[in-house]
C-alpha cells in the first residue's frame, strides 16, 4: 500500500541542527561534569587525565555551557517567531489530556484499560522532556553563575549559598543525565527507533501510533494556513525588533555570566607545585598517669631545647644568613600570593598579617607565627630543627642582618 510509505515531515532542519548542537553541548557537559562530581572515584581520575587535567576539563565545561546557553536564546526566538508572526499552535504547553494520556498508558503497560491513547503533535512524553529541558537549565544556568562567580554571588548572598548551588548542579546533572538514558533512550531509540529527530520525518505507521491526533488534522487538512505575505511581513515589523533587543540583552546577560568576575581558573595562578594536602600528624594518645612531655614551649630558651634533643645550638641565623630563604622555601607558596600575611621579604614578615604582628622580636610567647607552628597542625610546617631557629632568632631581636 503506498499509504504506507507516506511520510510527513515533522523536524524542519534548523531543528534537527538545534538538536544536534544540544546533543554535543549535553553530552560534553556531562562527561567533563561529572567526574567533578565524583572526583574521588577512579573513573573520573581516568577521565580528566585523559581530558588533559582538571583546568582543561574545566575550561571545556564552560564552552559547553556557554553554547547551551547560546542554544537557548536561539531557540527562544524561533519559538517566538512560530507563536507570533506564524501563529502556529503553542503544541508543547501541557494541559489535562496529557495527563489522562499518561494515566492511560500507565494503564495500558499494565494491560489495563482503554488501549493506547491518540495523541497530538508532541505527546505527554515529549512534552515532560522538553519541560524537564526548560528546567534543567534554568536551574544549571542560575547553580553554574554562583559556582562559577562564587565572589559575586556571595557578595549578595549568605557563602552557604555556594555548597548549596553544588549540590543543586551536581544533583540535576544526575538526573538529566539519567533522565535522558532512561526515559529518553527508552522511548526514542527502544520502545520504537524514532529517527525523525534525523531525518526529518515519520511514516504513516509511526505518526498512527505517537501523533494519531495530528495525524488525523493533517489528512483532514486542518492545520492552521500559513499566515498571508502581508500579515506575515506586518507581523514581522513587530517581532524582529523586539527579538533583536531581547537577543542582545541575553547575549549581553551571556557575556556578563561568562566574564564577570575571574574564575578559580585565573585567580589563583599556580605558582608551583606545592602539597596543598598535608595529613594531620595524629594527636599522640595521653599516658597515665600524665608524664611532663618534653614539648616546644614557648616559654623554654632555644638553648634549653637544643639541650633536650642533646645537639648543640648553632649560630644565630638572620633573615640575611637564612631565615629568609627558610620561610620563601617553606612558607612563600601560600604566604605570598594569597594576599594577608606575606613572609617572602623581611618587611612583610615584620609587618604580619590582617590580625597585626605574627613576628614580636624578642618576644617569643606573643609571637603567632611560633604558636601556630607549635600547634603542629598549620599547612605549612617548619621541622623541629628549623623552628629553633626561627625561636632562636625572635629571641635574639629577629634581625635583618
Ligand atoms: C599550604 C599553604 C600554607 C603554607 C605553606 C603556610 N601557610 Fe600559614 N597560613 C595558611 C592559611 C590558609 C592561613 C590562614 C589565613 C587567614 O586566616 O587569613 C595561614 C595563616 C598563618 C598565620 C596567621 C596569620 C594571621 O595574620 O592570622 C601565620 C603566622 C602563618 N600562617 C605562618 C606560616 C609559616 C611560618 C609558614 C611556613 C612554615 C606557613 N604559614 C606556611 C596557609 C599556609
Amino acid at each position: 500500500m503506498t499509504q504506507e510509505k507516506q511520510t510527513f515531515p515533522r523536524f524542519t532542519l534548523d531543528r534537527r541542527v538545534e538538536h544536534i548542537l544540544l546533543i554535543l553541548s549535553f553530552t560534553i557537559l556531562a562527561l567533563t561534569g561529572l567526574p567533578q562530581k565524583y572526583p574521588f572515584s577512579p573513573v573520573s581520575k581516568f577521565m580528566i587525565d585523559a581530558m588533559g587535567g582538571i583546568e582543561t576539563v574545566r575550561i571545556i565545561h564552560r564552552v559547553a555551557a556557554t553554547t547551551f546557553l547560546l542554544e537557548s536564546i536561539y531557540h527562544l526566538v524561533v519559538i517566538g517567531y512560530k507563536l507570533f508572526v506564524r501563529r502556529e499552535q503553542a503544541s508543547m504547553l501541557p494541559g489535562i489530556k496529557d495527563l489522562r494520556d499518561a494515566i492511560q498508558v500507565f494503564l495500558y503497560n499494565l494491560g489495563l484499560g482503554k488501549g493506547w491513547p491518540r495523541m497530538g503533535r508532541y505527546n505527554f512524553i515529549e512534552k515532560a522532556e522538553y519541560w524537564a529541558l526548560v528546567w534543567g537549565l534554568v536551574v544549571m544556568a542560575l547553580t553554574g553563575f554562583m559556582l562559577w562567580n562564587p565572589i559575586a554571588t556571595t557578595n549578595l548572598l549568605p557563602g552557604v549559598i555556594i555548597p548549596a548551588a553544588k549540590a543543586a548542579h551536581g544533583g540535576e546533572a544526575l538526573l538529566a543525565v539519567l533522565a535522558i538514558i532512561l526515559w529518553h533512550f527508552y522511548h526514542v531509540h527502544i520502545r520504537r527507533w524514532n529517527m525523525s529527530m534525523f531525518n526529518g520525518h515519520m511514516s504513516r505507521e509511526e505518526m498512527a501510533e505517537e501523533h494519531a491526533l495530528e495525524l488525523e488534522d493533517i489528512e483532514a487538512g486542518k492545520l492552521p494556513p500559513p499566515p498571508t505575505e502581508t500579515e506575515r511581513r506586518r507581523r514581522l515589523a513587530i517581532f524582529t525588533p523586539v527579538a533583536a533587543v531581547v537577543s542582545v540583552l541575553l547575549l549581553l546577560g551571556v557575556y556578563r555570566f561568562v566574564t564577570f568576575e575571574d574564575t578559580a581558573i585565573d585567580t589563583i595562578v599556580p605558582i608551583e607545585q606545592s602539597n596543598v594536602f598535608v595529613p594531620q600528624t595524629p594527636t599522640p594518645l595521653p599516658t597515665f598517669p600524665p608524664t611532663a612531655t618534653v614539648e616546644v614551649l614557648p616559654t623554654q630558651l632555644p638553648a634549653e631545647q637544643t639541650a633536650a634533643a642533646g645537639q648543640p645550638a648553632g649560630p644565630v641565623l638572620t633573615w640575611n644568613t637564612g631565615i629568609g630563604d627558610l620561610m620563601v622555601d617553606k612558607c612563600g607558596a601560600c604566604h605570598g600570593t594569597l594576599g594577608g600575611l606575606t613572609l617572602k621579604t623581611y618587611d612583610a614578615a615584620i609587618a604580619g598579617g590582617a590580625h597585626g604582628p605574627v613576628i614580636v622580636p624578642g618576644d617569643v610567647p606573643n609571637s603567632l607565627l611560633v604558636t601556630i607552628q607549635q600547634l603542629g597542625k598549620h599547612p605549612g610546617q617548619l621541622d623541629p630543627q628549623e623552628l629553633e631557629q626561627v625561636i632562636a632568632w625572635i629571641q635574639a631581636g629577629a634581625p635583618e642582618e
